[in-house]
């Protein structure tokens, strides 16, 4: 099961870890009921061994009605049925560490699912309702919501506020099915700690924390005015105290944290970064980048910088759960379209994407910091555009049917080009492209040109050379359009996104390409390398 990997700075890890995020529901179906499960996963830890990846971050698994794919938890505990059981999450956990692979978990701290006890005892008229947002209605009959907060979900105009038969309204900053805890009740702070403690204890490494700026509200909840600060629901100061209580649970079993945390001013990102808060955030300025050479060059130093002066490393995220499928958006013919935003029959060139994102695949290994891998990825899947009556995805209902939601990065993957279902296991719960078997993980593990080949390459070079990972990036000298770069022990990367081919730095040695050279040894256009001075 591949080689025995070389010693790194344990107590540091997470500094420049290459983190895979599994998807269970759609990873691989052990019990083959089309559902993903532990099992699968648990059958597909010598592939991700053999991948080299150094943790795995594991979508929410808990017990949950699955309306918004498992951000809805109805019981932090334990493990939906559909997915296994806690016994099995202990033993994957396990398996996964034996191989030299971490765990990381995904708590949705923001709201809970509306079959949560919590909520269900709010709904009977308890006093569990101060744990939530239940307020009277405007207007003469409390007839219109208590604020006009936008929705969360992309394109959609849906109110964030339920109201009751009794008259009250509840608030949901997603799905109604996703009511909002109140993050001022002493009792939330509690239960979310113990939450931590509880998944430390069975040995998980570290824990994504969901949409983390969204927390804490203004307690007057009042409508929403752009431009306003403080906002009344984002990024608020009072999650900094949260944050910092955490960061005591998890230093005491040595856990680190990554939050999900979506804002535009870099300052305000870096205070979540501090020492005594979050280990690393992701980082959407990287991802929502598009392929130019100038304005990444700025996402990265402006990464850099914000990260520097509060001494985090940076992450480096191409794709997730919520995004169009890197192929897909940097095969995107039409200019002018918003880099992450989904829309159906958008113009797209596969095979320039694929070309692309194979140049972004060793830029990315090749910065300072971790990288996030997300399942099939490594694969080179493109979105898929659903047949529209197999859509499960809430974003999609919510924006009246206008935005193709999330579903198509998240179709079940292929693993052997010649059995059923590409070998994901059972009748899939979203169907796969009649393509898929082309992708699938058996062939391209025999072909030394597929991008599973590529990212198997590239992490084998990032585990053995000590220079990648965290630590000094120097810019050097390069034509327009094209991003050159050292890094330690005379490691250089090499991207062109100019139009023709360039020269490569002499007195070089070439240790990887995302594509052959050219006749004349020139580094072709939307190709990258990764060189030895
Ligand atoms: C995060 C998740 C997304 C989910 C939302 C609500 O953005 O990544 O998938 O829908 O939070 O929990």
């Amino acid at each position: 099961m591949g080689q025995p990997r070389p010693a790194r700075n344990q107590s540091a890890w997470w500094r420049s870890a290459v983190i895979y995020q599994v998807y269970v529901r759609s990873f691989a179906d052990g019990d083959g009921d089309g559902t993903g499960d532990l099992a699968g996963v648990r059958a597909r830890l010598p592939y991700l061994a053999e991948l080299g990846v150094d943790a795995l971050w594991f979508n929410p698994w808990y017990l949950s009605p699955l309306a918004d794919g498992g951000y809805d938890v109805a019981d932090y505990r334990a493990i939906d049925p559909a997915f296994g059981t806690l016994a099995e999450a202990e033993k994957l956990i396990a398996e996964a560490r034996e191989l030299g692979i971490r765990t990381l978990v995904d708590i949705v701290p923001n709201h809970v699912s509306d079959q949560h006890p919590w909520f269900r005892a709010a709904l009977a008229g308890g006093p569990e309702r101060d744990l939530f947002h239940f307020r009277p209605g405007r207007g003469e009959h409390g007839e219109l919501p208590p604020n006009d907060w936008p929705s969360q979900f992309a394109g959609s105009a849906e109110p964030v506020w339920t109201r009751l038969p009794d008259g009250d309204w509840y608030l949901h900053l997603f799905t109604p099915e996703q009511p909002d805890l109140n993050w001022a009740h002493p009792a939330v702070r509690q239960e979310h700690e113990e939450i931590l403690r509880f998944w430390f204890e069975r040995g998980v490494a570290g824990v994504r924390i969901d949409s983390a700026a969204l927390l804490a509200k203004d307690p007057d909840l009042p409508d929403f005015v752009e431009g306003r600060d403080p906002n009344p629901y984002v990024d608020r100061d009072e999650l900094h105290d949260i944050y910092r209580s955490w960061r005591a649970v998890a230093d005491a079993y040595d856990g680190i944290f990554v939050g999900e945390v979506w804002l535009p001013d870099s300052e305000r990102f870096a205070r979540y970064l501090r020492p005594d808060e979050l280990h690393t955030a992701f980082n959407f300025s990287f991802l929502s980048c598009p392929w130019d050479a100038g304005r990444l060059r700025t996402s990265i130093d402006e990464t850099l910088a914000e990260h520097a002066s509060v001494g985090a490393p940076a992450t480096w995220v191409l794709c997730n759960h919520d995004v169009t499928r890197t192929v897909t958006r940097y095969g995107r013919t039409d200019t002018g379209f918003d880099f992450t935003a989904k829309a159906f029959g958008t113009p797209t060139d596969l095979a320039l994407g694929t070309r692309r994102a194979r140049a972004a695949a060793l830029l990315s290994l090749a910065l300072p910091g971790s990288v996030y891998v997300y399942q099939g990825e490594e694969l080179g899947l493109p979105e898929v555009e659903l047949p529209l009556d197999s859509i499960q995805d809430p974003m999609h209902f919510r924006s009246g049917g206008t935005d193709p939601g999330r579903d198509g990065c998240r179709v079940p993957l292929p693993w052997a080009a010649d059995a059923p279902y590409a070998g994901f296991g059972g009748d899939p719960w979203l169907p796969q492209p009649a393509d898929w078997p082309a992708y699938a993980a058996d062939r391209q593990v025999e072909d030394p040109t597929s991008m599973l080949s590529l990212y198997r390459a590239a992490l084998r070079a990032r585990r053995t050379e000590p220079g990648f990972g965290d630590g000094p990036l120097n810019w050097l000298p390069a034509p327009e359009g094209v991003l050159a770069f050292a890094r330690t022990d005379g490691l250089l990367c090499v991207v062109n996104l100019a139009d023709g081919p360039v020269e490569l730095p002499v007195h070089s040695e070439l240790l990887l390409g995302s594509a052959p050279l050219d006749a004349d040894g020139f580094l072709p256009s939307d190709t990258a390398v990764w060189l030895r001075a």
